[in-house]
């Protein structure tokens, strides 16, 4: 594996008495795309906002860049170049694409009348900035919707976007392509595929098992908080302790 950008080290988090994720190692290589799988409640979600530092570990140790990162809010990781998209799409619906995309590149200074008040010149190469974002997901079609108006399809493009307008080097992707139909699926794969190419690691958590394996270089397996399996898709896919995660619960193979 090339050198580690990311590295999970026996991380656990509890909440009271329930451990959400408990003592999981995993490392992420520069320029990889590494899926985390498991079935509903496993720990996934979890795992992101320890290490985009939404809540701090309960114990274990988070190392970005070889820097422990433990304790730094999510800000501070987003500064150091952690981007993220969440299950749940929280854009402001009120905005239009290249607003929403416009807001995440400066944060509050690019908002109501702090915008209003910067120069028309810096306003626009702001604005190419963010159309440049919009074009690399492919929305700049649609850059000027509300994206109130818009399909989940397009909304996960937007988080992807405003991820990106962190210039991240490690990307989280909390189910991107939930609730997709396989056009849109396909698109998105490609989209990953491009933004690793053009040197992002690519951390993503991902429902549909088929999605990750075809997408990812390795996968890491969780599931009631530990770590169940890891390695190539290939490998995993056969695993019968994964099958057995997978099945055993819901019969479909395709559980999140
Ligand atoms: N903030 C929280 N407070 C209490 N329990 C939580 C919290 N976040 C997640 N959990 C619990 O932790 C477990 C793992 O959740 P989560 O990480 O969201 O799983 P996944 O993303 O794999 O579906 C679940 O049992 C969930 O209910
Ligand atoms: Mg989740």
């Amino acid at each position: 594996m090339p050198s580690a950008l990311l590295c999970v080290k026996n991380l656990s988090v509890h909440f009271g008495g329930l451990k959400a994720v408990d003592d999981v190692s995993f490392e992420l290589g520069a320029g990889e795309i590494l899926g985390l799988l498991g079935p509903n409640g496993a720990g996934k979600t979890t795992c992101f906002n320890a290490i985009s530092g939404v809540y701090p570990p309960t114990s274990g140790e988070i190392l970005y860049d070889g820097r422990r990162a433990n304790g730094t809010p999510p800000h501070g990781m987003a500064k150091l170049g952690v981007g993220r998209t969440f299950q749940i799409v929280h854009p402001f619906v009120g905005l239009s694409a290249r607003e929403n995309v416009i807001v995440a590149l400066g944060g509050d200074h690019y908002r109501g009348a702090l915008w209003r008040s910067l120069a028309s010149w810096k306003k626009r190469s702001i604005a190419d900035e963010a159309d440049e974002i919009l074009r690399t997901v492919g929305l700049l079609d649609m850059a000027d919707r509300r994206v109130g108006q818009m399909p989940i399809g397009n909304l996960r493009r937007v988080e992807i976007a405003r991820a990106l307008a962190l210039r991240p080097r490690l990307l989280l992707l909390d189910e991107s392509f939930s609730g997709l139909h396989h056009s849109e699926i396909l698109h998105i794969e490609g989209l990953v595929r491009h933004i690793r190419d053009t040197g992002v690691s690519v951390l993503l958590i991902e429902h549909n098992m088929k999605v990750a394996m075809a997408l990812s270089d390795r996968v890491v397996v969780l599931d009631h908080g530990r770590k169940l399996a890891e390695g190539l898709p290939s490998e995993v896919s056969s695993n019968p302790a994964v099958i057995e995660a997978y099945l055993g619960r819901g019969g479909s193979g395709n559980a999140a």
